[in-house]
């Protein structure tokens, strides 16, 4: 099972053990950890998964599609180039060891 390293608001570092073929979204909702809202359930509607991707992991990613593109315009976090959606990264070996970082709100 990949580690993914999560980066809470307040600097706290979580390494959470996430399934395959769930999304970075589902590892801390289902871990319980605090700054990511996922309001629509991961079906890429509502832009509160919202996290910043650690540079030097850019490249292990899918580029965002169309829609998330468009939706990553209305984040209410500031947007920087490692802006992502975390419902639309699908968890797989591949990505073990990722860090990602939560915004400063979602909302
Ligand atoms: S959970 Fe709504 S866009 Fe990701």
């Amino acid at each position: 099972m990949p580690t993914i390293n999560y980066v809470l608001k307040d600097g706290t570092r979580r390494a959470i053990d996430v399934p395959n073929g769930t999304s970075i979204m589902l590892g801390a909702i289902n871990n319980n950890l605090r700054g990511i809202d996922a309001e629509c359930g991961g079906c890429c509607s509502c832009a509160t998964c919202h996290v910043y991707i650690e540079e030097s992991d850019m490249a292990r990613l899918k580029p965002a599609d169309s829609v998330e593109k468009e939706l990553l315009e209305g984040v209410a976090a500031e947007r920087r180039p490692t802006s992502r959606l975390s419902c639309q990264i699908d968890v797989t070996a591949a990505l073990d060891g990722i860090t990602v970082h939560m915004p400063d709100r979602q909302s």
